[in-house]
């Protein structure tokens, strides 16, 4: 299969390649650079270090024998190089992980709000829009967010896969029907993509585009096969105050033995899959697309669900570093219950990976190793959802 890869240079874009390519698909990276440039901008690096795009390409070649083409592109603001880029790859599949991916981010001033939005839209916008243009059947397999749901769920009912069938009383008698699952973002980001599915919903109907939108928990762990194979293949691990999602900041702080930051009660209910089952999760989708004609296939890309507060004491009692409670930056509900239905990918023959199989080892091979690289005037929140 020949697979574009937006996002490629990320960090679920880099190993979703490498796994591709060392399958045997021909895979080409799109990217601009923009997740280096905010590093640049915030002062801050990923704990692990990681190499410069053509060396990762270089290596890649050397190590497996196989290569990955590359095309630097804008896919926000440069459309119509998208189009030309299509018709001469012609991919079977593209995989969109192309948007900025980081709350907090998005929510750090009026400048990165309409960033998020104009990036994020605009990119997934002009796939869409190009791939009907350039002609090209390809199947698209985009990365959503469990977030679209919302996090103020109480009781026992699980989320249900992207659509909900709701009964609807009428002069006629009671109809039934399906719809896209109402959305309740927390921020931003989550925002772009409760639009995006809108988006999805109407080329799928109008143009008869395939496409798969995952919506993905929180991603953890850092290496995969491949990227384990040199150090120049490492992936990114972010653990600052604006990209570092909950997990790796309290791996991160567990290593150098910093209190870990709890916001608030610590009562948040979250959902979160392994980065090796992203990829698995990520080659499933590819081989099952939908058919030209059909609504977009919705798969909630989740493995295990936790409360922050149990998080941050498992991780405590392995490693003896305390709990610190810090008043909450965001504006979310303190306590709430998160049961979210993951049967689609299980049936499909995905075997996650358990927090408690993978934890020991991201401590031991990434939080501990690369222990010395961690800045921590970085690591507390520095985004507020609040303006005062
Ligand atoms: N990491 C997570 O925990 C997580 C969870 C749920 C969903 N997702 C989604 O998965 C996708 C990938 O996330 P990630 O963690 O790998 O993010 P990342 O920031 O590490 O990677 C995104 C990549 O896209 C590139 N990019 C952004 N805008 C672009 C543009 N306009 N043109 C070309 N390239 C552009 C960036 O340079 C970067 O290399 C995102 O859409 C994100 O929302 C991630």
């Amino acid at each position: 299969m020949k697979i574009l890869v937006t996002g490629g240079d990320g960090f679920c874009g880099w190993p979703t390649s490498l796994y591709l390519s060392d399958k045997g698909h021909e895979v080409i990276i799109a990217d601009n650079f923009s997740r280096r440039q905010i590093d640049v901008l915030l002062e801050v690096q990923s704990l692990t270090p990681i190499s410069p795009l053509s060396v990762r390409l270089d290596t890649w070649e050397k190590v497996s024998g196989k290569k990955i083409k590359f095309e630097f592109i804008d896919l926000a603001n440069e459309y119509d190089r998208l189009v030309q880029l299509l018709i001469k790859h012609k991919p079977d599949t593209i995989i969109h992980y192309a948007e900025q991916r980081a709350a907090p981010y998005s929510m750090k001033s009026p400048a990165t709000k309409r960033y998020t939005v104009h990036n994020n839209i605009n990119g997934t916008h002009n796939v869409l829009c190009a791939i009907v243009e350039s002609g090209i059947k390809a199947h698209l397999v985009h990365l959503g967010s469990a977030g679209v749901y919302g996090y103020d769920w109480k009781g026992n009912v699980a989320v249900p896969e992207g659509y909900l069938t709701v009964k609807v009383d009428t002069p006629d008698g009671e109809i039934s029907r399906e719809i896209l699952h109402p959305t309740n973002s927390g921020s931003v980001y989550h925002m772009t993509k409760t639009l995006d599915q809108l988006l999805f919903a109407f080329y799928a109907k109008n143009d008869k585009i395939r496409i798969t939108d995952l919506h993905q928990g929180n991603v953890w762990g850092t290496q995969t096969a491949q990227t384990s194979l040199d150090e120049r293949l490492i992936n990114r691990f972010d653990y600052d105050g604006d990209y570092g999602t909950v997990m790796n900041r309290f791996l991160m702080q567990a290593a150098i033995g910093y209190p870990l930051t709890v916001y608030g009660t610590g009562g948040q209910t979250r959902p979160f899959i392994h980065i090796r089952d992203t990829i698995r999760c990520i080659e499933i989708a590819i081989t099952n697309p939908p058919e030209e004609g059909d609504k977009p296939f919705i798969f909630n890309q989740v493995t295990e669900v936790f409360c922050v507060r149990n998080l941050a004491q498992l991780i405590s009692n392995l490693t003896g570093v305390k709990v610190d409670y810090l008043p909450n930056p965001r504006l979310e509900v303190a306590e709430n219950d998160f049961l979210i239905e993951n049967r689609k990918f299980l049936e499909l023959g995905l075997n996650p990976t358990k927090l408690s199989e993978g934890l020991l080892e991201e401590i031991r091979d990434i939080a501990l190793k690369y222990a010395d690289r961690v800045d921590k005037t970085k690591i507390l929140p520095r985004s507020q959802w609040k303006s005062n």
